[in-house]
């Protein structure tokens, strides 16, 4: 059995806000941005919500793999920002795409959780529970941005990004020899460390509690902890990942990976020792849009020519949980 993405697609709102921007919001600068994270503008929502960008996005995921939406069997959204507590991003997207015939619903690892919905689609149609699956990742951190906190509201952006995944019977061996698919994949969680990247939501407050504060709803982040999380984390899951696969840092043609900061990138080619030219980017005109960035990244530089048929990837992201994992897989 071959278990492989055969459509990506992608959906940015219209809004571009600068760095320059941002100076007029908080006391910092472009060129600090710059220095510090890669990003020069990023998204942000004008009305685009986290259902309607999502279903963009799968659109052209469908339209690229030849199907309709009433083929698709399963729908995976990842999101740490729903627009809606009940009914769940996935069914709205559903219903958005006329999807009748799929089963739908979200799951939250927030930046990791594109892989992570990757890899529970993987298990689904490993098992011929179903045969297709559409992927996804969408967010609108905006709106859980403080955004008087220049520690982070420099960093985020919205937007999402779907991948078609199809099981077909036959093994799909491509020109360089190379079995096409999914080959392997990691996941981590570390709970402990968990309120370094947080955002409150409903303080537990019913009938028979004391009446309490709402707590804030904003975005808050110990930057310097995740940036030592993700350094340590990231390069250690994708060794662990390659070595699982007993392949090589060599074998692999591209490394895409969560673009959360530049700097925590090139640590992890550093530490992998190899060619930063293989991390394509989109970091400075996207910033971070958490279970978004692997999937868009992916979308574009697919749509750019920049995957060719054969072409290891391993996409590999981290994020608030806090969680981490590793994908290996030939297109
Ligand atoms: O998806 C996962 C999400 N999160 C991450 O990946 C975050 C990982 N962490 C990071 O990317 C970095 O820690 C940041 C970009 C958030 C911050 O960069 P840093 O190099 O760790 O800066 P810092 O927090 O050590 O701050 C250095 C200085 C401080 O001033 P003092 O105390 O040295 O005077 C900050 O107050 O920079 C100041 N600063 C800023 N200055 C201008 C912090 N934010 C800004 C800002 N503009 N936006």
């Amino acid at each position: 059995m071959t278990i492989n993405i055969t459509g990506t697609g992608s959906a940015l709102p219209e809004k571009v806000v600068t760095n320059f921007d941002l100076e007029k919001l908080v006391e910092t600068s472009d060129e600090w941005i710059q220095k510090r994270t890669g990003i020069a503008e990023r998204r942000i929502s004008g009305g685009e919500t986290v259902s309607t960008l999502a279903a963009d996005a799968c659109s052209r995921a469908l339209e690229m793999a030849g199907k309709t939406a009433d083929e698709v069997d399963l729908i995976l959204v990842a999101t740490c920002s729903p627009e809606l507590l009940l009914p769940c991003c996935a069914c709205q997207v559903q219903d958005l795409i006329g999807a009748s015939n799929a089963v739908a619903f979200d799951l939250n690892a927030a930046c990791s959780g594109f892989l992570f919905a990757l890899n529970t689609a993987y298990v689904y149609l490993q098992t011929g529970i179903y045969k297709n699956a559409l992927v996804v990742g969408s967010e609108v951190l905006s709106k859980l941005v403080d955004w008087s906190d220049r520690g982070t509201c420099i960093l985020f952006g919205d937007g999402a990004g779907a991948a078609f995944v199809e099981a077909s019977g036959e093994e799909i061996i491509r020109s360089n020899g190379r079995r096409a698919g999914m080959e392997c994949m990691v996941q981590g969680s570390d709970g402990a460390k968990g309120m370094v990247l947080s955002c409150g939501e409903r303080a537990v407050n019913n009938a028979f509690t004391p009446k309490r504060q709402m707590e804030s709803s904003y975005i808050h982040m110990d930057g310097q902890e995740v940036y030592k999380f993700a350094t340590k984390q990231v390069p250690a899951c994708i060794q662990k990942a390659l070595d699982r696969a007993d392949l090589a840092v060599e074998d692999v043609d591209w490394f895409m990976l969560h673009q959360a900061n530049v700097r925590i990138i090139e640590s992890v080619a550093k530490r992998l020792k190899a060619d930063i030219a293989r991390f394509p980017m989109n970091i400075h005109k996207a910033g971070n849009m958490s279970s978004a960035t692997i999937p868009v990244l992916l979308d574009e530089w697919n749509r750019s020519g920049g995957i060719k048929e054969g072409d290891r990837l391993v996409l590999s992201g981290f994020g608030a949980g806090l969680t981490y994992g590793a994908s290996i897989l030939v297109w």
